[in-house]
């Protein structure tokens, strides 16, 4: 029978790409979501259950009657400024809704997570690129829910072997290559599609937040993977843990490669051949100078390569949502 598979937070970005995934591997997702920032009409390869992952009994009802075995935990909150100035509101709905989901699942009897974690974990790095030896140091209320609910995740393995993955995105990116989601947060934050909007003229100019950063060019260096690329890496998270695969694994999933914003403006200019008028602004509360990951332990161990990362390619991919 198909391997049922509860995704919660299935409705937002990173999600409804891994349930395309999930879907395409044959496995079936039974999205869990609140849809506080997730889109209903993102939910196509399975059923949306709505309800709020901090609510343990509607996790198990949704365990059970939808007879999963293991789960994809997307469902959170994920602007780090937010975090900065509203910490309670990252810890109430990130902590707590690990809570409510270890207890749903103890409850239901299922002992096989996948977690999103985050680059965030790290803070700002010693060394870089960072491996996951690198020590988790976070410097945002943000990074610090995440941190936390990884090693809660470790905790009840300790304690009643719960099988775990904890996949530490880079800068997630890029849409579904066949066009049939994409990212669409509200207000959206982040640099690509923000980058879109300047270059679709829906946005009077890009704000570059810092440029006086120690880096080659002064601003900001990030990590982007696709998003495609992540989904991939989820199904073969799921298989991991299906196979027998247990203890406490941690792994990074990036590029490998680091991209100023100004790197990004250009490609975005490349690409849709249209101007991305930027303006310099302040730097953001929160942002480290550079995030690069060393992506070889998730090589070593799976294979998983990324594949489709190349910067051109995810906005290629991304900017049909802007209308380019
Ligand atoms: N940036 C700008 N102008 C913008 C938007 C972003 O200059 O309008 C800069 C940021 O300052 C940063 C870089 O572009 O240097 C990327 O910013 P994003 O907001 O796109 O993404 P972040 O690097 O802030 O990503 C972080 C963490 C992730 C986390 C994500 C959640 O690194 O782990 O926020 O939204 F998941």
């Amino acid at each position: 029978r198909d391997l049922r598979v509860l995704v919660t937070g299935g409705a937002g970005f990173i999600g409804s790409h891994a349930c395309k995934a999930l879907a395409a591997a044959g496995a079936r997702p039974v999205v869990l979501d609140d849809l506080s920032t997730g889109h209903a009409d993102a939910v196509r390869w399975g059923p949306l259950v709505r309800a709020d992952v901090r609510d343990r009994a509607a996790v198990r009802a949704a365990l059970t009657e939808h007879e999963a075995t293991c789960v994809l935990h997307f469902a959170g909150k994920a602007y780090v400024d937010e975090s900065v100035r509203d910490p309670a509101k990252y810890y109430d709905n990130n902590v707590g809704g690990m809570i409510g989901l270890l207890a749903g699942c103890t409850a239901a009897g299922v002992d096989r997570i996948v977690f999103s974690s985050s680059c965030a974990t790290y803070g700002v790095p010693e060394r870089l690129p960072i491996t996951e030896a690198t020590p988790q140091r976070p410097i945002t209320p943000y990074g610090r829910t995440k941190l936390i609910c990884e090693q809660m995740l470790r905790d009840h393995d300790d304690a009643h072997g719960l099988r775990h993955v904890s996949l530490r995105y880079f800068n997630a990116a890029g849409a579904d290559p066949e066009g049939e989601i994409g990212e669409r947060h509200d207000p959206e934050t982040h640099l690509i599609p923000r980058a879109l909007l300047a270059a679709a003229g829906q946005a009077p100019a890009l704000k570059v937040f810092g440029t006086d950063y120690p880096t080659p060019d002064g601003t900001c260096i990030r990590d982007y993977i696709h998003v495609s690329d992540l989904a991939r890496a989820h199904v073969r998270a799921i298989e991991h843990l299906m196979m027998g695969g247990g203890g406490s694994l941690a792994l990074n999933l990036g590029s490998g490669k680091g991209l100023s914003v100004h790197e990004i403006a250009a490609t975005v200019e490349a690409v849709t051949g249209r101007a991305v008028p930027v303006e310099a602004a302040p730097r953001r509360p929160g942002d480290p100078p550079e995030l690069t990951a060393d992506p070889g332990l998730a090589a070593r161990l799976w294979g998983f390569r990324s594949e489709r990362s190349g910067i051109a390619e995810i906005v290629r991919d991304a900017a049909p949502w802007f209308g380019l």
